[in-house]
């Protein structure tokens, strides 16, 4: 019997996508990118929180054109979706990073690089070409490695730089524990730091002669406890790029960052990996842009499946929207081609989506479009 799963022990699966991507991987890498935190009730209810709003479209309105471009930072991009900041990618597919670049690039989607990539961001940077890239950073504890990993990202051509804010430690991922496992113990999260010169100035030996007490040593600049609004200017002091922070829920929180002169915000609970319990994204959303009032670009991630989950979070003020999982799922059944479809299928479905609605471009998507019932 060659069967790798009985019924009794099918997880259950939140699309055919992601039961493909599980047949694809080990079940402990299925598991790092598929679960969440606690009981996974905000992940759940990051999916929940779209379906409980519906379109009431317009009609006869002249749809023959659409327009999906929109402008972040001065420069105008073909669509509102940009690829999630996801580490450890060779987990999902042995090119990891190297792909999702790739099909961004072939699809002119930006793509924002985690700090925890598999690859280096100069290797990321290669494979993106032209194409338009972001940095998220994790603030670590060693300045000096923080304003390295900033300085790096700007010379190699990403165009801002995303602080995520969630994670001043991990949540409670219980899956993770009970398959005791790690990708960045494994060194799937290293890409940015072992190609680092501040980073490898902190060891003792170099990684090739040490390669366990740098992985050790890069765990310990993940704990970012003492993390408070002062890093903000510190990190100004290294770049003249925009910075957004990610992780913003609450709407005094999006208020601060306006105060501390932050370029953008990013709503997100990180895929309910984070805080269980938590507010959804889209259910924070409308909050925050009211307090923003389009002062500075306001994006959402977590729970996005769909174009018309796109059409839905911009009809409540999103500028743009972030991609997460679909994109590694679809990097695990079939590297850069499989990512490449899921994208292109969730811009398909926008654009159809708005012609149906009876909306020519993202500004004519407006909550009047939407309905709780
Ligand atoms: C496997 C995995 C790894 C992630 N790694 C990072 C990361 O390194 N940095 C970060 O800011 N967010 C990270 N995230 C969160 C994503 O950027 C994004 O917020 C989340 O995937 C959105 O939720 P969704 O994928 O369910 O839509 C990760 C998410 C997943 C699933």
């Amino acid at each position: 019997m060659t069967l790798r799963i009985t019924n009794e022990t099918l997880p259950k699966f939140e699309s055919d996508l992601e039961a493909q991507a599980y047949e694809k991987i080990r079940k402990e890498a299925f598991d790092y990118i598929a679960r969440g935190a606690g009981d996974e009730a905000t992940m759940q209810e990051n999916l929940s929180a779209f379906d409980k709003w519906k379109i009431r479209p317009r009609v006869l309105r002249d749809v023959s054109k659409r327009d999906l471009t929109t402008s972040l930072f001065g420069t105008t991009q073909k669509t509102p979706i940009l690829l999630a900041p996801i580490g450890v990618q060779r987990i999902a597919h042995p090119n990891g990073e190297l792909a999702s670049a790739g099909a961004a690039k072939s699809l002119g989607v930006p793509f924002v690089i985690s700090s925890v990539s598999s690859y280096s961001m100069d290797e990321i940077a290669e494979a993106s070409g032209n194409n338009t890239r972001w940095f998220q950073l994790y603030c670590s504890p060693e300045n000096s490695v923080t304003e390295s990993l900033v300085k790096r990202a700007e010379q190699n051509g990403y165009s801002a730089i995303v602080i995520t804010v969630d994670t001043p430690q991990l949540g409670i991922r219980k899956s993770d524990h009970s398959n005791n496992y790690s990708p960045l113990a494994e060194g799937n999260g290293c890409g940015n730091y072992l190609s680092d010169a501040a980073f490898c100035g902190l060891l003792e030996k170099s990684p090739s002669e040490d390669m366990e007490a740098a992985l050790i040593k890069q765990s310990e600049l993940m704990d970012r406890h003492t993390l408070d609004w002062d890093i903000l200017s510190e990190i100004r002091s290294y770049t003249k790029l925009p910075i957004l922070l990610k992780g913003i829920l609450h709407p005094e929180d999006a208020q601060l960052a306006l105060e501390y002169g932050v370029d953008g915000i990013v709503v997100s609970n990180h895929g309910g990996r984070q805080l269980d319990h938590c507010i959804s994204s889209l259910d924070a959303l409308p909050d925050i842009c009211q307090v923003v009032n389009g002062r500075i670009p306001v994006l959402l991630d977590s729970g996005i499946r769909s174009g018309v989950d796109v059409f839905k979070a911009i009809a409540l003020g999103a500028d743009a929207v972030l991609l997460g999982r679909p994109y590694i799922y679809g990097l695990a059944v079939d590297g850069e081609a499989g990512a490449k479809r899921i994208i292109e299928n969730i811009l398909h479905e926008l654009e159809v989506s708005m012609t149906l609605a009876g909306v020519r471009s993202l500004s004519e998507i407006n909550a009047g479009l939407l309905i709780k019932p």
